[in-house]
């Protein structure tokens, strides 16, 4: 059994301090992280010592149905919010912002990103890319809100990337992507996500950050690790990247209890006696004496 982190009395009852993620990687101790859409999500996950719970736009994909994660709105991250911070005490709270809701202006990221931490009790946000949203992330952290970056493959905007495909694996496009993480490392950025690149570029990030990288399809040298919790506990439909690491198989113990309900409410042997309500003997038979059949019409 793995020693459980330790629980911090700050001003928010239990609550992982955001400095200490900084003093993490200074100690080498490894960050972790797992996405979370729901209360129990976000219990199971703290329970387990979870130091970050992104509620992601990857829902739009495991939890929705969709083929993307562009659909996704800032009213359904707001929801999943709520129901994760229920459930999540000790963990930061990462909200993503949605495609859509931070890329027009400063104002409109600042004013939703403060949506998602006033209404949806988020403790930080995401957003993706260097370029634009460098400034972006300047805008948000100057109205107070912690930003976390996210370089590599960015599903956002998968289109222009050439789809879901791994990134940095050029010494051109390597570098870019190291100079994107430094540059929303100087604009604020407490932590960077690397996704899909590979590990030779995000160990490069890593090494050139103050601030921890968590990694996904990144190798083992970035300063943490993301999994996303359908994928992981072999709950996703379809096939998961290869940097997937399936630690349970959710979805066959799902279906597996589905057909034995399917099979116990057709054949009566489901509900028994002790799943169900019974009453007084004598509420009973006065009950009984009193319904109506077809022998003895009910009294008004
Ligand atoms: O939306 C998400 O789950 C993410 C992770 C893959 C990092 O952005």
């Amino acid at each position: 059994m793995s020693a459980k982190p330790p629980r911090y009395a700050s001003w928010t009852a239990c609550k992982l301090p955001l400095p200490e993620l900084a003093e993490m990687k200074r100690r080498g101790e490894k960050i972790v992280m797992v996405t979370g859409y729901d209360a129990p999500s976000g219990r199971l996950a703290d329970a387990a010592g979870v130091d970050l719970i992104l509620v992601g736009d990857s829902s739009g994909m495991v939890v929705h149905g969709r083929e993307s994660t562009v659909p996704v709105s800032l009213e359904e991250i707001v929801f999943m919010t709520q129901w994760v911070t229920r459930g999540a005490k000790r963990p930061l709270v990462v909200a993503d912002m949605p495609f859509g809701s931070y890329e027009t202006s400063n104002e409109q990221a600042i004013t939703n990103a403060i949506r998602l931490v006033k209404d949806g009790g988020a403790d930080a946000v995401k957003l993706e890319r260097g370029g634009t949203s460098v400034d972006r992330a300047k805008a948000i952290v100057g109205a107070g809100v912690p930003v976390m970056g996210h370089v590599g493959l960015t599903p956002q905007t998968a289109t222009v990337l050439g789809g879901f495909k791994a990134q940095g694996r050029t010494a051109d496009r390597a570098q870019q992507l190291v100079d994107d993480a430094v540059a929303l490392q100087a604009a604020g950025c407490f932590s960077i996500v690397i996704e899909a690149v590979p590990a030779a570029v995000a160990r490069a990030a890593t090494r050139a950050l103050a601030v921890p990288t968590i990694g996904i399809g990144a190798g083992s040298d970035t300063d943490g690790q993301v999994l996303v919790w359908h994928d992981m506990l072999g709950y996703s439909e379809g096939h998961a990247p290869r940097f997937v690491k399936r630690y349970a198989e959710v979805g066959e113990v799902i279906a597996e209890a589905l057909g034995r309900y399917a099979d116990e409410v057709r054949s009566g042997a489901f509900p028994e006696e002790q799943h169900t309500y019974r009453m007084p003997d004598e509420e009973r038979r006065a009950f009984e004496s009193d319904a109506p059949s077809k022998a003895s019409p009910r009294r008004r």
